[in-house]
């Protein structure tokens, strides 16, 4: 017996199973901006990782951080294309295709992390995604966590609205968002996220509001005198898959993907919490940055001052979804 046979073509068997395992192979690209060591950095291997386990490599993840394919303004776009099969961008850039995804970006909507998986997991969560499908014909399959975002700059520490006054700020496309910086006296401008380090090098901006995993693994505090933890909303995500590209997947795929997604957002909705505290503590270690943790009085002074934009953005988002926020955070 002849072990290793060659083919008529002249090619090995072995290469021959090569060849069809690659024309067999279905392959979800995935492009996300932040870091690796970042709750969504995690995930996404995580996910990889049981994706390609479960479907014994049949179907293939290969991921892109850092923006290095597309950045936070063209993914949406190379998402649509079928460029990529899958996105994670933060609630807040969805607004700008889905207004009513600016709902976790009212000021202190949501207090508490289990406040937070109620809106996700509950009634919001399905009306954002139904929306989002709807609309946008993308399909919306989960929320990821994150955390609650902070803010770094220069010039003064911000205990009072006062504070903002004239600074200048890097904020994620989101109308909500930019409304509260002008509620507080300050300019915005919305940058991609990996064009934030720069801007705060050569003074363009005075500063930025972000989680602190993000100011952690994008070093945005080289530059920050102050860090206020004011946790005055929540960054978390929406999982976007295209449509055409979901429909036409194998049902036995579509059933390992769910799988693998169901563990993945358990996994991210526990370790957000758990790297965004470590990474804190590295920050308080290895920075000079003061860091000033918002008292409930300066909390109570930012509500009322930005409460206008419940009453203003209750139109947009609707009766139902403003309702639901009462609900939970009543
Ligand atoms: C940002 O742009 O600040 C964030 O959306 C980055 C991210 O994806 O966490």
């Amino acid at each position: 017996y002849v072990v290793g046979f060659q083919s008529r073509d002249g090619f090995s068997g072995e290469y021959d199973d090569d060849q069809e395992k690659m024309r067999d192979q279905i392959v979800i690209k995935v492009s996300h901006v932040v870091s690796e060591n970042t709750p969504k950095g995690k995930a996404v291997r995580r996910f990889q990782a049981l994706v390609e386990e479960s479907t014994k490599g049949k179907v293939k993840v290969e991921i892109y951080p850092n923006g290095s394919l597309y950045s936070d303004i063209s993914e949406w776009e190379a998402l649509k294309n079928n460029n990529v099969q899958m996105i994670i961008p933060a609630t807040s850039k969805v607004s700008q295709y889905v207004p009513e995804f600016g709902l976790f970006d009212l000021p202190f909507a949501f207090d508490s992390y289990s406040q937070v998986q109620q809106a996700f997991e509950g009634r919001i969560g399905e009306i954002l995604l139904e929306k989002a499908e709807k609309r946008e014909h993308v399909k919306g399959v989960t929320f990821w966590y994150n955390g609650f975002k902070q803010i770094t700059n220069n010039q003064r520490p911000l205990l009072t609205p006062a504070d903002f006054n004239r600074l200048h700020f890097r904020t994620m496309p989101s109308e909500v968002i930019k409304k509260q910086y002008q509620m507080m006296g300050a300019a915005v401008s919305d940058l991609p996220f990996n064009k934030t380090y720069e801007n705060l090098e050569v003074g363009f901006i005075d500063g930025q509001e972000n989680t602190i995993s993000n100011i952690y693994s994008k070093k945005l505090y080289d530059h920050q005198s102050y860090l206020t933890v004011s946790n005055h909303s929540y960054l978390g995500y929406v999982v976007l898959v295209n449509e055409e590209f979901w429909n036409e997947l194998p049902e036995e795929y579509q059933v390992e993907i769910n799988e693998a997604m169901i563990q993945t957002t358990d996994w991210i909705r526990r370790h957000s919490i758990e790297m965004n505290d470590e990474q804190m503590r590295e920050l308080k270690r290895d920075t000079d940055m003061d860091i000033h943790i918002l008292l409930n009085s300066e909390k109570e002074e930012w509500r009322e001052k930005l409460a206008p934009l419940y009453d203003e953005y209750e139109d947009v988002f609707g009766k139902e979804l403003m309702g639901e926020i009462g609900e939970i955070n009543g």
